[in-house]
């Protein structure tokens, strides 16, 4: 389960968030069976995001249906009483947002602590600057393209001058680039372009066509507006 791709790689990350419920250990299966690189996990508290959906016994008994990279975007607060369950049910990756709490730096500690990598969010009016202190410490940055909550909502746009903000401040550290929220096979080219490298989609996998195509539409648009950027 450990995260062999290098930091500028392409990953395509479903969210499970749009899968149906009723079967998620066969969902997190067929999008495993489809490609994906990483399963991304939406964890909603009701109080730091308007909705309520995973806790760490559904990852852990989702664990055994893949070995890809659990992708685990905790939208909850306060997180450190809770990072500890993430971590032993099997999450690889961590993420919590910068707006959950007043001790970001404590909450990355404790993950890396655990063994786990460490992802900071941030939401759509969240500035890039916020996060500067932490750079040094962390794997993953995920730049919210909706505001979090719910899936199916659509791409906030003015969100794509903070990705290339955000690619610049990152330089040549090994950090991923994340987006979520709004990306489909159309979106994912201007976020792609921006500098994100992975790339988080729910509606855009679950919803309408195979599994697999969703997920080769989405790499090929994303690696071609990467090739054309650079
Ligand atoms: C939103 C979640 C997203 C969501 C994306 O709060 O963090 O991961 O599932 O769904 P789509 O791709 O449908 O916008
Ligand atoms: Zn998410």
């Amino acid at each position: 389960m450990a995260d062999r791709s290098a930091p500028g790689d392409i990953i395509i990350a479903p969210s499970i968030l749009s899968a149906d419920f009723a079967r998620l250990g066969e969902e997190v299966r067929a999008i495993d069976d489809a490609g994906c690189d990483w399963i991304h996990v939406d964890v909603m508290d009701g109080h730091f995001v308007p909705n309520i959906t995973i806790g760490p016994d559904v990852v852990q008994a989702l664990r055994p249906h893949s070995k890809k990279v659990f992708d685990v975007h905790l939208m909850i607060a306060p997180c450190d009483p809770f990072i500890e369950a993430f971590a032993k049910a099997g999450s690889d990756i961590i993420t919590v947002h910068a707006e959950a709490g007043p001790h970001l730096d404590r909450s990355l500690q404790l993950i890396k602590g655990f063994g786990k990598k460490a992802g900071v969010s941030i939401t759509p009016s969240t500035h890039e600057s916020t996060i500067a202190h932490v750079l040094d410490k962390i794997d993953l940055i995920l730049v919210m393209t909706v505001n979090p909550g719910f899936g199916g909502q659509a791409f906030i746009p003015a969100q794509l001058d903070k990705i290339k903000a955000i690619r610049k401040m990152i330089g040549s550290r090994p950090i991923h680039l994340e987006v979520d929220g709004g990306i489909n096979a159309t979106t994912v080219a201007l976020v792609a372009e921006a500098g994100a490298n992975v790339i988080v989609a729910g509606s855009g996998v679950f919803k309408g066509g195979t599994y697999a195509d969703n997920i080769a539409a989405i790499r090929r648009n994303a690696e071609r507006a990467r090739a054309a950027a650079a």
